[in-house]
Parts: C-alpha cells; structure tokens; sequence
C-alpha cells in the first residue's frame, strides 16, 4: 500500500470512529435530557376534606409511610428520631450520602412560599407516585415514588393529600437536592408517569397480604435490604440487612441488622414480643436502644397492623447474612 492509501484509510477509519461517538453521545443526550424525566401533565384530582380522609392520611403519612419522619427537622441523636418543635412538615436536611450528592426532602407543609400551599392536589399525587416537581425537574429516588406508584391507590394518595393540607404551615425552605454528574444523568430516566392505576389496598382481613403491603410502604426494604458500595441492592438479600448510618456528634454508627426469617443471622428466632418491642419502645431483642431505625413513627400503627407486618416478616425468605453491630455512644 502506498502512503496515500494508509492515509485515505485511516482518515476514513476516524471518521467512522468519530460518526459512532458522535451517534452515541447523541443517544445519551436524546435518552437522559431530551426522553427523561418521563412525565405527564399532573392528573386533575380533587383530595376530600372530610374528617374522616384526613385522618385515614395521617394514619398512611405518620404511621406507615411515615412521610413526616423525612420531611420534617427531627433530632437524629434522640433514638427514634422525634420531630423538632414547630417542624413538622418544614423538611429535612440529609446532607451529603457520598458522592456527588447532597439530599433535601422538600418542606410538605401547608406553606404556600415554601411548602406545597401552592400546589394542586394532582401536583402532589405526581410527585409522591411518579418522581416529578411541580416545577418538572425529577425527584432523586430516596423518596420511595418507585414504591408508592405500586402501593399507594388514588383513594389513599388523596387522604395523604387531605393531611397533608392540614400540616400547620410553616416557612422553611431547605434547598434543593444537589445530585452531580453522572449520578444526575442516570437519576433522570427514573421517573416514569402512572399509566394504569395503583391496584386496590389488599383487604385487611388478608393479613399476610396486608403486611406485605406494609413491609413495602413502610420502606422497610429501602433500609434493610443489603446493597454493594453503589448503594445498589444486592440480589436475593432482600432485607437481609448491613447498610451503615453515620449519627451525629462522632456518637458511633447504627447498621440495619438482618431482618429476615433466618434463625441464626436475622430475627427467625425473635418472639413476636421482641418485633413488637423493636416496633413500639424501640429496644433491640437485646435492649439496646435503636437509632435511626424509625419506630417511633411506626409505633402508633394499630395492632392488627403491627401483627400482620410481623406475619410478613415472618414469611421473608431467610437469608444468610452475618450483619456487625451498631455501635453507638449510648
Ligand atoms: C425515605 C425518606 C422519604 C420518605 C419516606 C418520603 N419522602 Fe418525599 N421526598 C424525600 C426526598 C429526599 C425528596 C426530595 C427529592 C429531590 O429533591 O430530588 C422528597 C420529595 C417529595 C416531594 C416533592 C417536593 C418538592 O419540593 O419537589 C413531595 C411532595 C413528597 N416528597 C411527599 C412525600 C409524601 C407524601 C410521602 C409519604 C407518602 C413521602 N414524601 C415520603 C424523601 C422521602
Ligand atoms: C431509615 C432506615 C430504617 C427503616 C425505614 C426501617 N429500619 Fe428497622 N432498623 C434500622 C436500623 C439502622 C436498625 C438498627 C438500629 C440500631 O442498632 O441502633 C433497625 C432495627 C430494626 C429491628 C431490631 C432488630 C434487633 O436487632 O433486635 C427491627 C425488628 C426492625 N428494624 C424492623 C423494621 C421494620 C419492620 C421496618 C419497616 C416497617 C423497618 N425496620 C424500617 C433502620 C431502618
């Protein structure tokens, strides 16, 4: 071959190179800015006013889902973590988790500056089951959306709703979540719109079905479930335990022990008296005090409830995992 041959080549080679980069980039920019955040205008919804719906909404947001214990000041150094005077709803700051990622839960009060006062109902059904703002921009998914579209119907999303109009307003903007490159890429394509209804709460006569229910929407998996060092979870160790939370003021760390039927690593062995006591007074079977573990939001589920959440947990699959203690300046 002659020189000008190679050259031809070559440039031609490049060229191919720089077409199939140049395509790709396209591809990413196309799927992650131009494609996501998936959504849909927010739905029209109208959420009831009666007495009866708020307090069916307290119960869902206090209780279960326990919306308040992430989107209000609360004292982490106090085990169950208790919401500040005066905080309830103002949001929440969880600073950085690693990486390039600073999180802050928005103020859900009624506030019209700074809480949801200026939202529609259908805004906020958006946001809570399908990840977008009012404003359009995507929700990190610390907040439990992926969840909630697959739990909560449209009458439990509206008596949220209903409480949610109740929480005295209060002025506090916490921020906005900073989430950085990559990280901010891959986030984008989370949200994905409501194209077919939540199915029905199960009935509370079922209770294995009931707990079940309860397990997800209480995001018991979110803290309990065993992830690798990208905080991603970890096939078949479904809440099988051994994700770290720093406290503040150097008092040590909590992990998430094993919370699953095994008789050795997780809590097969545990009476149901030793679930209700983690769930009610917040004492480890070996009564130390649980931090950051949120019983204290829990607690006030009725008993029926807590018996089918124990049913539930006896029913998960054992796993195998030796998780090390907490070890926290009681
Ligand atoms: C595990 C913690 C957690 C739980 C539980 C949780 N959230 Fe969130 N929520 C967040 C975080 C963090 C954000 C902010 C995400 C972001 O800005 O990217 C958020 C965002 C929101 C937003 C959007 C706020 C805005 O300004 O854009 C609403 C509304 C909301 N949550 C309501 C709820 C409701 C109602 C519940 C209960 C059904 C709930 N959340 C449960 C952590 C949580
Ligand atoms: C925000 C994270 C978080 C959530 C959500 C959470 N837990 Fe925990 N849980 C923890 C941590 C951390 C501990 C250990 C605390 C310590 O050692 O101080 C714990 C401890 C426990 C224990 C005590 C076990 C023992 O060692 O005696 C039980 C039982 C438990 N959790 C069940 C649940 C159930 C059921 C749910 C859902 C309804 C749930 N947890 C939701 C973080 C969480």
């Amino acid at each position: 071959m002659d020189t000008a041959r190679i050259k031809r080549l070559f440039v031609r080679v490049v060229a191919g190179i720089g077409a199939t980069v140049v395509l790709l980039i396209t591809a990413v920019i196309v799927k992650f800015y131009v494609l996501s955040p998936k959504s849909r205008p927010a739905p029209v919804m109208a959420a009831p006013t009666t007495a009866e719906a708020i307090e069916r909404g307290r119960y869902l947001a206090t209780h279960v889902a326990a919306c308040v214990a992430c989107h209000s000041e609360v004292d982490e150094s106090i085990p169950g973590e208790p919401i500040v005077a005066g905080k309830l709803g103002a949001g929440r700051d969880f600073g950085d988790i690693g990486g390039p990622v600073h999180i802050r839960a928005g103020n859900i009060s009624s506030d019209s500056a700074t809480g949801l006062g200026g939202w529609t109902d259908g805004e906020i059904a958006r946001a809570i089951r399908e990840g977008v703002s009012k404003d359009g921009r995507n929700l990190f998914p610390q907040m439990p959306y992926g969840t909630y579209r697959e739990t909560l119907s449209d009458g439990e999303i509206l008596d949220i709703i209903a409480y949610l109009r109740t929480i005295k307003p209060v002025s506090n903007d916490p921020g906005k979540t900073s989430v950085g490159f990559p990280v901010s890429m891959f986030v984008r394509a989370a949200p994905q719109p409501l194209e077919t209804p939540a199915p029905p709460a199960p009935s509370p006569s079922d209770k294995l079905a009931r707990g079940k229910w309860l397990l997800r929407t209480g995001s018991c998996f979110d803290c309990h479930d065993s992830v690798n060092e990208k905080m991603q979870k970890i096939e078949g160790k479904a809440l099988a335990g051994g994700m770290k939370f720093p406290l503040p003021n150097d008092k040590g760390y909590a992990i998430a022990p094993n919370i699953t039927s095994d008789k050795a690593t997780g809590i097969g062995a545990y009476s149901d008296e030793d679930i209700r006591r983690a769930l009610e007074e917040g004492k480890g079977k070996d009564g130390r005090n649980l931090y950051v573990m949120p019983w204290s939001y829990y607690k006030g589920m009725t008993k029926e409830d807590k018996d089918a959440l124990i049913a539930a947990l006896r029913e998960a699959p054992p796993v195998t995992n030796i998780v090390p203690s907490s070890s926290v300046k009681q």
